[in-house]
């Protein structure tokens, strides 16, 4: 399973790339809105650090707009991947541009038939919002299952990109229903390097070292 950071915060993107850990990136509008910097530059810089598939969003909410938006979109970098909202315009902008030789990512996806529907017309990535669906008391992991079982014996070619990701164990179950992408934010891509063992191994190893070498002189 690939992972991709879930942020439109280059530091964030910068920290975790230097590891080598990252296969792509995802944004939004309210990701990037949260940051001073030109959108385009963030993009460019995020396709430069993780030198992979980075999902840039369109905010036009009609088919032409959104076509429009998405090719300018794609002529930023190469990296770049179209997302596009699920609505029926959405679905046929995803359509056009998958046919033009585009990637497009489908988002704000809650159903299965959603996602079938977007699989249909050729989008390289669905990302249905698991954390979203916890929220209002579904179990948002279920819907993974239900598309990972679908495209399976459609033979679609499309990847469930796992979003709206809350937690490690949100990252486990993706990878254990065999999901192709999980994106997640820093602070969930941080909690899965913890484990307070680790941390308290380490500092015994390193005690029990400087003890034998104090022993010594
Ligand atoms: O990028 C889309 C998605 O990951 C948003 O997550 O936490 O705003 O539901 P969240």
């Amino acid at each position: 399973m690939k992972l991709f950071i879930d942020t439109g915060n280059l530091k964030e993107v910068e920290a975790l790339a230097q590891i080598g850990i990252l296969d792509g990136a995802t944004t939004n509008p309210s990701l990037l809105a949260k940051e001073s910097a030109d959108p385009r530059h963030i993009l460019t810089q995020i396709c430069a650090l993780v030198n992979g598939p980075v999902s840039a969003e369109v905010v036009a909410t009609d088919y032409a707009g959104m076509v429009r938006e998405g090719r300018d979109l794609a002529g930023i970098n190469e990296h770049i991947v179209i997302k596009v909202p699920f609505t029926k315009d959405g679905v046929r902008a995803c359509k056009t541009l998958a046919d033009e030789g585009h990637r497009v990512n489908v988002t704000l996806i809650f159903s299965a038939t959603q996602a079938w529907l977007a699989a249909k017309v050729g989008a390289a990535y669905v990302s249905p919002f698991v954390g979203r669906l916890d929220d209002i008391g579904t179990t948002g992991m279920t819907l993974i299952r239900e598309i990972v079982d679908i495209f399976d014996n459609a033979e679609f070619p499309t990847e469930v990109l796992v979003a709206s990701v809350r937690s490690p164990i949100h990252v486990i179950e993706a990878a254990r229903m065999g999901a192709d992408v999980v994106t997640a934010p820093a602070s969930v891509i941080e909690q899965c390097f913890k484990h307070p063992l680790t941390d308290i191994g380490l500092e015994r190893f390193l005690k029990d070292w400087e003890k034998a070498q104090a022993a010594r002189v």
